[in-house]
């Protein structure tokens, strides 16, 4: 993996990391010893070398059991309890999954909504296909996933009876607490924990994220090798390092008064990589009136809707690039005459799309976007493996630069008190908060 920063220098101070550096020694050390803030949580940042090998097996077997009896995987979870996984099986297969896999089990992920027609639709597909049901918890309590499971295993056990459901419903929760645990332990399903030490949206690398992706046989050993190998190079400091010159660009230009950050990458397989990343930072930063806004964008394509405004909008946005340097297809193009695409005979379609980020670079840059590039070798488990881990790192670095808890989310308490209130769960009285709005 290479950082570039070339198309942000002239957006930025001289000295943009070497005013940094301070902090981010203070940052690396808050999250090598966990003495920061949420430091209980860094339980992430050794996992690629201390996870436990044994519970490896055992998930790379049980994703095997799921495939075989299973022509459809429904993966309950919201938030960090399924993004992850969502992510890097798309950016490793295809967005177009589900119509390729063959011999593997569709998968399909729910628990993210409370939308009837979603769940609705759902159910009515894998009522007349074999299927199991992997319910993603680390607290157990969520309202969604609850309800989603709550759906899925009536109808399990309306298909094959409650003790054949059994053997079709995998649970991934905290290892003692919870009303998933709870019930995962009275009905004796196969289950899975997530380290205490680890939020949501640090949890990829766990069971969270490794089951549903050795279910779709991808290579979880390989995705923990290339994080292994990025953790040795991103906890080394130094100004050399990535994650450092990542940390302090952003922070720089935040101060800059670039309050935006879209992430970017010319591939549609990286459109769920970015809703993962917009959870990792959004929930991350965003807190006590600060933080950078994530947003992701997926270009050409959106260089057609949002490119206008990029160009000549607001100028409080700044753009962080992921280019994939080995294109996994090569396509060549070869125009007739009367095609008017003469221009591009010869060349190869990765051209195209090569020349498109370029021309956009510069656009930009000469319209005010600050422009940070990350070049990852390959689209394959191993180097999205590093990737991960390179966002995570970073992630925690610039939190503990502005200073905030980079492992709680607070905010995200607010709606669901008044969800509850709403609902007439019982401790929730009188929680509404206010002033409410006349028309509730
Ligand atoms: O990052 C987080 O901790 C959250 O986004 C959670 O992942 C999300 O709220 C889901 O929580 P849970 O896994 O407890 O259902």
């Amino acid at each position: 993996m290479e950082f570039d920063v070339t198309h942000a220098l002239p957006f930025l101070p001289e000295n943009w990391l070497s005013s940094r550096l301070e902090g981010l020694t203070n940052a690396r050390s808050l999250l090598e010893t966990g003495r920061g803030l949420g430091g209980s949580f860094t339980g992430w940042v050794r996992f690629p070398e201390t996870y436990d090998r044994k519970e490896l097996e055992r998930l790379i077997q049980t994703a095997r059991i799921i495939r075989e009896q299973s022509q459809v995987l429904v993966v309950i979870g919201i938030g960090g309890s399924y993004l992850g996984a969502r992510a890097v099986l798309e950016l490793l297969t295809s967005p177009n999954y589900n119509l390729l896999c063959r011999d593997r089990p569709q998968i399909f992920f729910t628990g993210n909504t409370l939308s009837s027609d979603a769940l609705s639709e759902l159910l009515e597909y894998v009522e007349d296909r074999s299927f199991s049901v992997l319910v993603i918890s680390k607290s157990g309590t969520t309202l969604e996933p609850s309800v989603a499971f709550l759906l899925f295993r009536q109808l399990l056990e309306k298909k094959y009876g409650r003790v054949k459901a059994r053997d079709r419903i995998f649970a991934i929760t905290d290892r003692h607490d919870g009303a998933l645990r709870a019930l995962a332990d009275q009905e004796g399903y196969a289950t899975f924990s997530i380290p205490p030490s680890i939020g949501g949206r640090y949890s990829v690398l766990t069971a969270a994220g490794l089951l549903p992706l050795a279910a779709a046989k991808l290579d979880p050993e390989e995705l923990l090798s290339g994080a292994a190998d990025a953790m040795v190079r991103l906890r080394t400091p130094g100004q050399d390092n990535p994650a450092w010159q990542y940390a302090a660009a952003r922070n720089a230009l935040y101060e800059g008064g670039k309050t935006i950050e879209l992430l970017a990458c010319y591939e549609p397989a990286f459109r769920c990589f970015g809703e993962w990343w917009k959870q990792l930072f959004g929930e991350s930063e965003g807190k006590e009136g600060r933080g950078l806004f994530p947003a992701s964008v997926e270009f050409t394509t959106d260089l057609h809707s949002l490119g206008q405004y990029i160009q000549e909008g607001e100028r409080d946005i700044f753009e962080t690039v992921v280019r994939f340097a080995i294109p996994a297809a090569s396509c060549p193009l070869d125009p007739k005459e009367d095609d008017q695409l003469d221009f591009l005979r010869g060349k190869d379609l990765r051209h195209v799309n090569e020349q498109a980020r370029k021309g956009t670079v510069l656009a930009h840059v000469a319209g005010g976007v600050p422009n940070l590039l990350l070049t990852v070798r390959e689209r394959s488990a191993y180097w999205v493996g590093q990737m991960l881990y390179f966002f995570e790192y970073a992630c925690g670095l610039s939190g503990y630069l502005l200073g905030l808890n980079p492992f709680n989310q607070p905010g995200v308490e607010a709606y669901k008190k008044n969800m509850f209130a709403l609902l007439g769960k019982p401790g929730y009285e009188g929680h509404l908060s206010t002033p409410q709005p006349p028309s509730l």
